[in-house]
């Protein structure tokens, strides 16, 4: 098992808890798509899967790790290792050409592949734009860029947090027939958030998030 996450429990301070009882298991190279209403708790349950934030009780293993004893440090070490993610708004860095962001993870971490890097680029249609920066880019591209980041160190586990709800239907299919392809090359698992019925059924499992648990 890749990801392990058991009756999580999870409260902003002075809120009552966004994370009830909490759930779920994603083995290697699987994919869940994961909805629920807005508000209901699917960003704050994918910044705890991937060692971005606390939780109250219960347990989260990350690939053997267990969550809970690890400080902020220890967190963003196996972060750093394992896990990449992939926004609604892009979040690139606007003052690097897109070869500089689509390396950037990777050489934080040391671990740049030239020859993946390319690859990655081509598949994704970028080979051509490598010296724009992201304000010159459409939706679709920079989407594309912000996939190819978080595959170009390849991660065990690929956090998507509704990647296409900015993209129009086209370049929505493309962008997720892309990710889709490159994830399952690469065996990494993928959790994604989507409010989209049709995309939660390409993925290989669902999981609803309601009154604070996995439905
Ligand atoms: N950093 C934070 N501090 C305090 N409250 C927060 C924080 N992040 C989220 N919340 C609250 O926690 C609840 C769940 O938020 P979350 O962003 O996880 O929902 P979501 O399911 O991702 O919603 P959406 O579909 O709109 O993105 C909301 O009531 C939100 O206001
Ligand atoms: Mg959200």
């Amino acid at each position: 098992m890749l990801l392990s996450i058991e009756h999580v429990r999870k409260a902003y301070p002075g809120q009552r808890p966004v994370l009830q009882d909490v759930s779920l298991a994603l083995d290697h190279g699987e994919t869940l798509a994961l909805t629920g209403e807005s508000g209901s708790g699917k960003s704050t349950l994918l910044n705890l899967a991937g060692a971005l934030d606390a939780f109250d009780s219960g347990e989260i293993t990350l690939d053997g790790k267990a969550l809970s004893a690890l400080d902020d440090t220890g967190r963003a070490d196996l972060r750093r290792d394992r896990v990449a993610l992939v926004f609604q708004q892009f979040n690139l860095i606007p003052s690097l050409t897109v070869g500089q962001n689509l390396a950037f993870h990777a050489r934080l971490g040391g671990r740049l592949d030239k020859a993946w890097l390319s690859e990655l680029s081509h598949r994704l249609g970028l080979a051509d734009l490598h010296d724009r920066y992201p304000e010159n880019l459409s939706g679709g591209q920079q989407q594309r860029v912000a996939i190819g980041r978080a595959l170009a160190a390849r991660p065990k586990l690929l956090l998507a947090d509704e990647p296409t709800g900015n993209l129009d239907e086209n370049a929505s299919r493309e962008v997720l027939d892309l990710m889709l392809e490159l994830v399952r090359e690469t065996g990494a698992a993928l959790l994604l958030v989507t409010h989209s019925v049709e995309i939660a059924n390409r993925l290989d499992r669902r999981a609803h998030l309601a009154g604070g648990k996995i439905t």
